[in-house]
This record gives C-alpha cells, sequence and structure tokens, in this order.
C-alpha cells in the first residue's frame, strides 16, 4: 500500500474478575496489525488476508469503528486497511477490539491526530455492538491506552487509567474452542439480588484500591465475580479445575477473560507465573482440548505505531 502506516493493538483481559464491562488490562505479544492508507474517496476498503471476517464495512468491526470516527469529523475522505488478525475471534481475549482500536488509532494518525488516544475510545467501542449487541469498552479502553482501565461511565462515557503494581503478571489459556460474545452476554442474569450486588462492588473497590496500594491480598480477596462466572463458566471445560490450579500454584486470582473460553490468573513474579501455566497445561492435557498459554506482564504501552 503507498503511503500506508502500520499499527498494532494488544489483546486485552476484560471484567478482571468483578469489573463486568468495566474492567480491563492489556497484555503483551498478541495483538492485531492493521496497515492503513488514506483515500479521496468517501469509502473503506478492507481486507483480512487469511480470515473469513465480513469485509463489508458496516459489517465489519473495524469498519463501523472508522466510520463513527469519519462521521464525527464529517470527513470526505477514506481508507484502504489491510488486518492481520492474531487475537482470534471468539476467544475472549479482546478480538474485535484489537482490530478496532488499531484501525481508529491508525485513521487518527493519517488525519493528524484529531483525536486523543482516550477520545478514540468511543469511535472503536462502536463495532463491539456487532458482535455483542452493546458497545462495551473494557477491551476497546485497555487496547487502545494500555495499563489497567476502569470505564467509569458509559453515558457519557468516562475511562480511568488505574494505577497497579508493575509486578503484576497474568497467565491466560485460551482453550482453542469459540464462545460467542453475544451468547455469552445472553445467558447472564437480567436481575442481581442485592446480596449479590453488594458483594460485587465490594469486590471492584477492593480490587481497584488493591492494585493502587499493591495490596496483594486484596487483589487477590477482591478477584472474585459472583455474578457472571458462576453462568458463564459452563461454557469453559475443566474451568473450575483451572482455577483451583492456579490458585494452589501461587495465583492471587483467576476468572473467566472477558465472555470466554479464555481464562486468565493474576500473580506476582515469573517462577510462580511459570507454576501457574504448567499447572493451566496439566488440567488441559487430560481434556484432550487444543489451548494456547500465555505468560505476561500487563502491556503499559496500548495501541502504537510500528511502521
Ligand atoms: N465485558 C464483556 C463481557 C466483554 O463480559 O461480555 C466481552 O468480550
Amino acid at each position: 500500500m503507498d503511503n500506508s502506516i502500520k499499527v498494532f493493538a494488544p489483546a486485552s483481559v476484560s471484567n478482571v474478575g468483578p469489573g463486568f464491562d468495566i474492567l480491563g488490562y492489556a497484555i503483551n505479544d498478541i495483538g492485531d496489525t492493521i496497515t492503513m492508507s488514506l483515500k479521496d474517496e468517501n469509502t473503506i476498503e478492507i481486507s483480512c488476508p487469511g480470515f473469513d471476517l465480513p469485509t463489508n464495512p458496516t459489517e465489519n468491526i473495524a469498519g463501523v469503528a472508522l466510520q463513527a470516527l469519519l462521521d464525527r469529523l464529517n470527513s470526505t475522505q477514506g481508507f484502504k486497511m489491510e488486518i492481520s488478525k492474531n487475537v482470534l475471534p471468539g476467544s475472549g481475549l479482546g478480538s474485535s477490539a484489537s482490530s478496532a482500536a488499531a484501525a481508529v488509532f491508525a485513521a487518527n494518525e493519517l488525519l493528524r491526530n484529531p483525536f486523543t488516544k482516550t477520545e478514540l475510545v468511543e469511535f472503536a467501542m462502536m463495532g463491539e455492538a456487532l458482535v455483542s449487541g452493546k458497545p462495551h469498552a473494557d477491551n476497546v479502553a485497555p487496547s487502545l491506552l494500555g495499563g489497567f482501565v476502569l470505564v467509569r461511565s458509559y453515558e457519557p462515557l468516562e475511562v480511568v487509567s488505574l494505577q497497579y503494581p508493575k509486578a503484576l503478571m497474568t497467565v491466560i489459556i485460551h482453550p482453542q474452542i469459540e464462545v460467542k460474545t453475544a451468547y455469552s452476554k445472553e445467558i447472564l442474569p437480567k436481575v442481581i439480588p442485592l446480596a449479590l450486588a453488594v458483594k460485587q462492588w465490594g469486590n471492584v473497590a477492593g480490587l481497584v484500591s488493591g492494585l493502587a496500594s499493591s495490596d496483594y491480598d486484596l487483589i487477590g480477596n477482591s478477584l472474585q465475580d459472583v455474578i457472571a462466572e458462576p453462568v458463564r463458566s459452563a461454557l469453559i471445560p475443566g474451568f473450575y479445575d483451572l482455577k483451583n490450579s492456579a490458585v494452589e500454584n501461587g495465583a492471587l486470582g483467576c476468572s473467566i477473560s472477558g465472555s470466554g473460553p479464555s481464562v486468565f490468573a493474576l500473580c506476582v513474579g515469573e517462577e510462580t507465573a511459570e507454576k501457574i501455566a504448567n499447572g493451566f497445561k496439566a488440567v488441559y492435557d487430560k481434556l484432550n482440548i487444543d489451548y494456547k498459554i500465555y505468560r505476561s506482564f500487563i502491556n503499559e504501552e496500548g495501541t502504537k505505531l510500528i511502521g
């Protein structure tokens, strides 16, 4: 592509235990790459070699996000982009968010940065509605901004980058099965008993406070999801064996990444991360289901230009 730029957007873990739709963090090494150039004509051309994804911009997550950005600018320009996907759709690792974040970041660069990274979250999140029926920002915000991010409010959108201990590591197992976000949302309870809600918001506040003060006991005690996990765990073979094994091997906590099937653990130190990864392997080797395992510090940079 002539005059093109290349952008990388990391995968992410959303919800992070109790923070359904409001908490997420970015991870290293795995993410989507987009090569993009500007066009004078107001159309969006999409290709995604090797993946059977819609190339019609109104049906493609990154296309929808780009159109939202162009509409805000009343722009008469358009884009040509090639998406190189590494985050598999239906993985629970923010696949759609990585593509949407990379797309809006690249577009913003090509248009000479009319928006801040934080402002881009709103456009990137529009793509999410295509996958899950409702825009949510707990993957796109960390993918764009890096680090741990809180979506404090949706209307109006307000995202807050959180303090967290830099020693924190994550171990993720991605069983090679697909869980559709829309289905995983549909099975959730529509009404939450007050007693459960009290537990959940206590844990969200505890987690945020523990992250800010590097209080690992508080982080561990707060990494509990009493609303989505009990329902969604049924979609993930061996979920409770993974969770027990992670905790036995020194994890601060372990829960479902996004809408699943990936499962994440948080821990401190590479040695503990290695033990947790080996424990995950042992559980899944017995199940005869393929899997991938990732170990990573929290990605601090978020979406970035790589060429
Ligand atoms: N917060 C969203 C959910 C993430 O749990 O449904 C979807 O990947």
